[in-house]
C-alpha cells in the first residue's frame, strides 16, 4: 500500500483524545474517519455500557476483534480504536500492517480529568482514581508497538494533530 492511502491509525487509554484527534485529523487530510466503538454499536446496535453489562467484557473484545479487522481491510482512513483494542497480539500485529500507528499517552492526571467530564465508560466504574492508575499500569506498555508516540497532556488537539503531520512518513 503506498503511503498516500495509508490508515492513520490511534491508538491509546481511554481519555488520551483519540476520538477528538482523529476527527480533526480525518478533516485536514480528506480521509474517512471510522470510529471502533461507534462501528461496535452499529453492528450490535447496542450502546457499548449495555454491551458489557448485558453480554460480558469477552464478548466486547470479540467484537471489538471481528470489527477492527474488518475496518482494517480498506485504506485511506483515519480509525480511532478503543482503549482495550491492544489488549490482543492478533490486533496489534493487524493494526501494524494496515497502516501508520500513533499512540496517544497523558499523564494520570490529564486522564483522571478528562473521563471524569463523561462516566460512559464500564472499565472505569467505582473509584475513576483508582481504576485509570490500575488500568495504566496493566497496558502501558502495550501501546509501543507504535510508530510515533505523543503525550497530549499539555496539548490542545490541534496542536497533537499538526504534531502528527508533521511527523507523518
Ligand atoms: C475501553 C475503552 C473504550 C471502549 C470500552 C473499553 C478500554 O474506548 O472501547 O469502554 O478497554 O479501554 P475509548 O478508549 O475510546 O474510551
Amino acid at each position: 500500500m503506498s503511503r498516500s492511502n495509508e490508515n492513520i491509525v490511534l491508538i491509546g487509554m481511554m481519555g488520551t483524545g483519540k476520538t477528538t484527534v482523529s476527527s480533526l485529523l480525518a478533516d485536514r487530510l480528506g480521509y474517512k474517519l471510522v470510529d471502533i466503538d461507534a462501528e461496535i454499536e452499529a453492528q450490535e446496535d447496542c450502546p457499548i455500557p449495555v454491551l458489557f453489562e448485558q453480554k460480558g467484557e469477552a464478548y466486547f473484545r470479540e467484537v471489538e476483534t471481528s470489527v477492527l479487522l474488518r475496518v482494517l481491510d480498506q485504506s485511506s482512513q483515519i480509525i480511532s480504536t478503543g482503549g482495550g483494542s491492544v489488549l490482543k497480539p492478533l490486533n496489534c500485529d493487524a493494526m501494524k500492517k494496515a497502516g501508520w500507528v500513533v499512540a496517544l499517552t497523558a499523564s494520570a492526571e490529564a486522564i483522571i480529568r478528562r473521563v471524569s467530564a463523561n462516566r460512559d465508560r464500564p472499565l472505569l466504574a467505582g473509584n475513576v482514581e483508582e481504576r485509570v492508575h490500575q488500568i495504566m499500569r496493566e497496558r502501558q506498555s502495550k501501546y509501543s508497538f507504535a510508530d510515533l508516540t505523543v503525550d497530549t497532556s499539555e496539548m490542545e488537539p490541534e496542536e497533537v494533530v499538526c504534531y502528527i503531520l508533521a511527523h507523518h512518513r
